[in-house]
């Protein structure tokens, strides 16, 4: 039997596969934390709540333990499928009703959760196919969680009964202030190898190029004898002999993130059509690489993000604003929601350090300087047993009696109430960094150059701009950017016409872009542009690179430039031929002895810089300053590099000032003289004492109070 061209649903429900195309319209609103911020009034503070882990007594103190905490939101529900549906004809909410009568009582509205993040082990005992299978056949049992797969038609049913059940019974609940979807979808199990997701697969290729001549011209099949003449012969990227089809692996990134995305939106689906007022939210995780998030966050109302930078990096707050920049950016600029972090260590790493006191108030603080209008917490209550007992929680083992951890999350609950004008506004930066999954998927593939990681191209040229104190924002190829001076690509190895069209016209109009090498490389199926690369971006970047030459691990080759500036560089280099550009840097070393490694080309209007080796920091940060001051960013204070400074705005003229001093030593820092401190020391003459590791927010302007929306024109990074 030969596969139909495209085969219909029902051939899929044949093989027991679920569909997973995305078909559902994205939200129209994505006003979620404006929505959450006016519920609570407030910036929201609280924690993932388990109470199905305690007696009832315990839940008693919880609640009182919350108030004087400052709680005013709990996410409720997460793991808790197993307790609410003990069989698949059985219900038990009763204990549920409680806590959230409870919570109600006691003024904590609840986000909760739709249960479906880890399945009771009934559903894996009558239904195997729901389990999921690595690239080498294993499949993963129950004991641990997220043990789906997510085509699995079985797995969508007993999800989407519980996800109505838990909305129908709810949805009028008056603690009731948020949806969770799920939870960390594709934390550990972000794509899956079975036979059922072969047959999704083969539905979403279909779909995706019609017939298999155009997949077959797609993944290039000719090479090693890899053409496919019938729909069943295609597999997943399973474990292969010698490296895989990238063009496959490619595409099958794709899919499992539209994959595990169409189990969203199955509940997302129920949850409007029972609860359409309440927004709806899923937890983003940290292992960013996971799924194409840009897909994911138009079906959300507020984008949320669970956020565990590791106390033992010094430098860890810069991932943090990493990650805190990119949820706002696929909240469009939006408030988002810091929707779990840890109140002190994690249990996940090999040694897990606490937070030094002062390090969960500053973090915390740093996610709202950029966008967050919630801080929260995993967990509420430290768990006595189970694989997590030994994760911090705001109450810990011992209590709250002698905490330091208690005591600085308690200290922070009463503070926080002081930020309450700053939620619903938003991030000023002019700075903007391109990000796109499939080029960052496609880059990290095997059988390349040399293996060039994206995070840490993104930290190359993302660091200096710290240190400038500029702040970002994160966007995809094709997003507006009218509000943008400075566009930055780190690395964008996948890049299609349209996307260098889009480059190309904002330099054209006069915008100042940066461009790292190895980029527009290949097209969208990961096929490359001839003719010297970076082929669609040879005419803005005015040049043309026939040939590259990594470097191994320890080769320093030396450079020289801007002007009489030395420098190095490791890891890569390739020969720069000019095609209309002009050398900044040039090489020193070896056989490109005179040969540019760093250019400027004035395109239209604008300038394009190109980076054709991978620059030392102080090289780097010379070329990142010029293109800024180029582009007119300024940042919103003069600060020492340790020192974060980011600026948030409202519609109503009104601005906020976050100074975080992540150093050791205390800093004095000028300020507008007409600032306010709504945390933290007020500024006296213009002059604002940090001490070490503090945090400073300022109201910007010659407001008074919160009614006053008249502010002071302070609000542009601009100069
Ligand atoms: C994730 C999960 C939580 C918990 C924490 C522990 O963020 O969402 O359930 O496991 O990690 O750090
Ligand atoms: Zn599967």
């Amino acid at each position: 039997m030969t596969h139909p061209v495209t085969p219909t649903l029902d051939d899929l429900a044949a093989v027991g596969a679920a569909p997973a195309v995305i078909e559902a319209a994205p939200r129209k609103r994505r006003d979620g934390a404006h929505r959450v911020a006016q519920r609570l009034d407030a910036i929201a503070y609280g924690g993932d709540y388990n109470p199905e882990q305690w007696p009832e007594a315990v839940w008693h103190d919880d609640v009182r333990l919350m108030r004087a905490a400052g709680v005013n939101l709990v996410t409720v529900g997460v793991f808790a499928w197993a307790n609410l549906q003990p069989s698949p004809g059985a219900w038990d909410f009763g204990w549920l009703d409680r806590v959230l009568d409870l919570l109600a009582e006691h003024g904590v509205a609840v986000d909760l959760a739709t249960a479906t993040a880890s399945p009771p082990p009934w559903l894996a005992r009558r239904h195997p196919e729901t389990l999921p299978v690595t690239a080498e056949g294993t499949t993963l049992w129950p004991g641990g969680r997220q043990h789906f797969c997510p085509s699995s038609a079985a797995f969508r049913e007993a999800a989407t009964t519980v996800a109505h059940a838990v909305a129908d019974r709810y949805a009028d609940h008056p603690a009731l202030a948020l949806w969770h979807v799920g939870n960390e979808y594709g934390c550990h199990v972000n794509v899956c190898w079975c036979d059922r997701c072969a047959a999704a697969f083969r539905h979403w290729l279909a779909q995706r190029y019609g017939d298999l001549d155009a997949l077959n011209a797609a993944w290039g099949t000719d090479f090693w004898s890899q053409r496919y003449h019938a729909w069943e012969e295609i597999l997943p990227p399973r474990t292969v002999p010698a490296i895989p089809n990238p063009s496959q692996q490619l595409d099958y990134r794709r899919f499992a993130s539209d994959a595990l995305l169409a189990c969203y939106l199955a509940e997302r689906e129920i949850l409007d059509a029972v609860s359409p007022a309440v927004p709806v939210t899923t937890n983003a995780h940290p292992h960013l690489e996971a799924q194409d998030w840009w897909r994911w966050a138009p079906h959300v109302d507020v984008v949320s993000y669970d956020s565990y930078p590791d106390p033992a990096d010094p430098e860890a707050h810069r991932a943090a604003g990493v990650s805190a920049d990119l949820m706002r950016g696929l909240a469009g600029e939006a408030p988002w929601l810091l929707l779990e972090q840890a109140p002190s260590a994690v249990n996940w790493r090999a040694c897990n350090m606490m937070k030094p006191p002062g390090t969960m108030r500053r973090w915390s603080l740093q996610a709202v300087a950029r966008g967050a209008d919630a801080v929260m917490f995993f967990q509420w209550r430290a768990s006595k047993a189970g694989a997590e007992k030994f994760h911090s929680a705001m109450v810990g083992h011992a209590g709250t009696e002698g905490s330091r951890t208690w005591d600085e999350v308690a200290a922070l609950g009463a503070q926080l109430p002081s930020l309450a004008e700053v939620a619903g506004s938003q991030v000023a930066a002019d700075v903007a960094i391109v990000c796109d999954w499939s080029s960052w998927w496609a880059l990290e593939q095997p059988s390349h150059p040399t293996a060039l990681r994206w995070g840490d191209q993104l930290a190359w040229l993302r660091r200096p701009l710290d240190d400038a104190g500029l702040t970002s924002r994160f966007v995809a190829p094709g997003h507006a950017l009218d509000v943008v001076a400075l566009l930055v690509v780190p690395n964008l190895y996948l890049c299609d016409e349209a996307t260098a069209r889009w480059l190309t016209d904002f330099v054209t109009a006069g915008g100042v872009l940066v461009v790292g090498f190895f980029s527009g490389v290949v097209d969208a199926t990961d096929h490359v542009h001839l003719g010297g690369y970076p082929a669609p971006l040879r005419t803005v970047l005015g040049v043309r690179v026939p040939e590259v030459d990594p470097l191994p691990e320890g080769v320093t080759v030396a450079v020289r430039g801007p002007g009489e500036h030395r420098g190095h560089a490791t890891m890569w280099r390739e020969p720069i031929e000019l095609a209309g550009a002009e050398p900044l840097v040039t090489h020193e070393d070896g056989w490109l002895r005179g040969r540019p490694a760093a250019t400027r080309c004035r395109h239209g209007e604008g300038v394009a810089y190109y980076l054709g080796a991978r620059l030392d920091a102080a090289t780097t940060a010379t070329l990142l300053a010029e293109a800024a001051s180029e582009a007119g960013c300024v940042p919103p204070l003069d600060a020492p590099a340790q020192v974060e400074v980011v600026r948030r705005r409202d519609d109503h003229g009104r601005s906020w000032l976050f100074a975080l001093n992540h150093s050791e030593e205390p800093v004095t820092l000028t300020v507008p003289t007409d600032c306010r401190a709504l945390l933290g020391d007020a500024p006296t003459g213009g002059t604002l004492h940090l001490p070490a590791g503090e945090v400073a927010v300022l109201r910007e302007g010659s407001g008074e109070g919160d009614e006053d929306h008249a502010g002071g024109d302070t609000a542009a990074t601009k100069g």
